[in-house]
């Protein structure tokens, strides 16, 4: 990371009391030039998106931020960057929860408490051609005080689940600190320290999981993650590599 960097390793983070979305807000200043290490941190939102173009409804109280990445890798690798961030948000909320409350990590970038989703991850980019990213955005929302009622896989928030309560500012900072490790990690050292210490806490690893993917549901036993990131599904006597879907319990 160049020079001028904060605290958490990346720049000082850009205030906004009210945001139509904090990952467009930092697409936009991508496409104007702003540097790799942008933190725009948003109190609120309006228009907060979520994956599969579904909203990320965004009352104040809950934290949401994008980091503006330049990582001179393909689109493809750069998409590693999603383990990245869970793992961020795993090891910013841990020492809040109860001992009792569970904390997993379901693929590919979600984190449960008590079985419950806490947390969503945007990752949105630009290709530079010749394979490589121009840039970057990695979207976080972390649901600290409050949650959506009815979402298709069963949402909670921190506070809910019993965590010790902290400012905005305090889980700002812890998962942007933590989020800058994984990623000088993973600079170095590449995917293999993530998927580790992601397997670590994976949810349903070895049971039956159903995936849903564009335009078909499948289901079979998860039983890892390849070198990339990718889900593997044993169908039979078959493996099988998962890209990009959503993930659900089998039968439920
Ligand atoms: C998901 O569907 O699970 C991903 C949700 C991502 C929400 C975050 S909140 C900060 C950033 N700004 C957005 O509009 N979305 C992401």
């Amino acid at each position: 990371m160049t020079g001028g960097t904060g605290r958490r390793g990346f720049l000082p983070p850009q205030e906004f009391a009210e945001i139509d979305s904090t990952n467009e807000e930092a697409k936009r200043q991508a496409a104007a030039g702003a540097p790799e290490g942008t933190l725009i941190w948003g109190r609120m939102q309006v228009q907060g998106r979520g994956r599969r173009g579904r909203p990320w409804i965004s009352p104040p109280g809950n934290l949401y931020l994008s980091l503006l990445l330049r990582p001179e890798r393909s689109p493809a690798t750069a998409a590693q960057l999603g383990f990245a961030a869970a793992l961020a948000i795993g090891e910013a909320v841990l020492p809040l929860l109860p001992p009792t409350v569970p904390l997993a990590y379901k693929w590919p970038n979600d984190v449960l408490v008590g079985g419950r989703k806490v947390s969503g991850i945007l990752l949105e980019s630009q290709a530079a051609g010749e394979g490589r990213l121009d840039w970057l955005v990695v979207g976080i929302g972390v649901n600290l005080v409050s949650f959506p009622e009815g979402t298709e896989y069963p949402a909670t928030s921190l506070a809910a689940a019993g965590a010790d309560r902290v400012p905005v500012e305090t889980a700002l900072e812890a998962v942007a600190g933590r989020f800058h490790h994984w990623y000088q990690c993973w600079r170095e050292q590449g995917f293999a320290p993530l998927r580790a210490a992601w397997l670590g806490r994976a949810r349903g690893l070895g049971e039956g999981i159903r995936v849903r993917l564009p335009g078909e549901e499948t289901s079979g036993r998860f039983v890892g993650l390849d070198g990339d990131g990718a889900l593997l599904l044993e169908q039979g006597a078959h493996r099988r590599r998962i890209a990009a879907g959503d993930v659900f319990p089998a039968g439920g």
